[in-house]
Order: C-alpha cells, then structure tokens, then sequence
C-alpha cells in the first residue's frame, strides 16, 4: 500500500494548546501542566484514511512572541497548517488572523490550512463566538474545527479532514502491483551532512 508524508506545522498563540492537540492525536493522552515549547518539537504519526496511509511529520511550533521569527523553517515546504486559537480568548483568534495572512503571503502556493478553535471544553468561558470564527475560515477556504484536547472531540477528525483536502498526487502504474508517486516537489535529500 502507499504511503504519502505530510510535513504539518502548528502555530498560534502561546498557551492556546498546539502541544495539547499533538499529544492527544499522537498518544490519545492530555496532561492538565504542559510545559510551553521551546523552539519547537516533532512527532509522527501515521493515520490511515479512505483506505490510505498517511505519515504526518508533524512540527509544533512555539507559540511565544521570540520564536515568531521561526515560523518559516516549518511552513516552508508543508503540505499543510493548523492554525489554533483558544475559544476563551478572543486575543488569541486575532493572532490566528495574522499567522494566515503570513501563511497566504509567505507559505507554500497551495499549502492547505486548517483552523482549530482549541479549548470547547470551556464553554462558560467562551468569547469567540463558532458564527464568527466558522465564517472567517469559509472566507479564506480552511478546514475548520472546534476541538479540545482535553476530552479529545474533533481532534482526530480534523486530521483526517486534512488529508482528504490534499491536492491529488499523481499514481503512474510500473509494474501491476506497484505505482510510483510523483510528488510537486522533489523530495528532499535525506542523511544530508550539511
Ligand atoms: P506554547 O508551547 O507556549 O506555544 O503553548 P501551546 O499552544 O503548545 O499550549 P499547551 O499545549 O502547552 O497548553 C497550554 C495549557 O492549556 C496547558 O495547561 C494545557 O493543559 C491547557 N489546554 C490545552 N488544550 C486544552 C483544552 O482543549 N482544554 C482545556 N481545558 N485546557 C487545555
Ligand atoms: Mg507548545
């Protein structure tokens, strides 16, 4: 069966739960004390959709103000974005608005973008109304969610939902069981020691 990467990268304000989501789709667990991210970290973690493999490489950015300038070594070159924000801070789906512009201006032509109103757990504390932020991601053509990585919902659902908006790649048929795969780009080398 084939198996297609997808480079993801995670990015948003600080605090609204990109490590969170990572670690509950990864290993389906949620710590209440996460600690912020420094730099950033990376997981993998294969899924299968439509009867498809699919590796996510998966690169956490951090979200603190002096690791903004990061940000391009993990969206260069990604297939696709999940942009977060927290639904009890509206600060935070203003800094999501800014990140996608970035995204449109600076990022790959036809990365793929996903918006996750992180934290529906917390509805009592709520100031991003879902009218709102379910417009603004049908204006700019993104997946979107609202999710919590505490209780898990729509975690594992937004991923999938990535994959099936992935540009089709092409299959060429070599031989009658295998297929080649041709990708947009070339892949990069591997092992390279510079
Ligand atoms: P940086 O690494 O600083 O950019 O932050 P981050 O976006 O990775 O946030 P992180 O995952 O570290 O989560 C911040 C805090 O929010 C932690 O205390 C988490 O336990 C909490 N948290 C994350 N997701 C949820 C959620 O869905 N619901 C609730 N109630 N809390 C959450
Ligand atoms: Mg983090």
């Amino acid at each position: 069966m084939s198996m297609r990467e997808i480079k993801l990268c995670l990015l948003g304000d600080s605090g609204v739960g990109k490590s969170s989501l990572v670690l509950r789709f990864v290993s389906d667990t949620f710590n209440e004390r996460a600690e912020t991210t420094i730099g950033a970290s990376f997981m993998s973690k294969t899924l299968l959709v439509d009867d498809r493999s699919f590796k996510y490489q998966i690169w956490d950015t951090a979200g603190q103000e002096k690791y903004r300038g990061l940000a391009p070594m993990y969206y260069r070159g990604a297939a696709a974005a999940i942009v977060v924000y927290d639904v009890t801070k509206m600060d935070t789906f203003k800094t999501l608005k800014s990140w996608i512009k970035e995204l449109q201006q600076l990022g790959p032509r036809d990365i793929v973008i996903a918006i996750a109103g992180n934290k529906c757990d917390l509805e009592e504390m709520r100031e991003v109304p879902t009218k709102e932020a379910v417009a603004y991601a049908e204006e700019i053509g993104a997946v979107f969610s609202e999710t919590s990585a505490k209780t898990a919902i729509n975690v594992k659902d937004i991923f999938v939902r990535i994959c099936q908006r992935l540009p089709s790649e092409m299959m060429v048929s070599v031989e009658p069981d295998k297929t080649i795969t041709l990708h947009n780009e070339p892949p990069k080398q591997k092992n390279c020691s510079c």
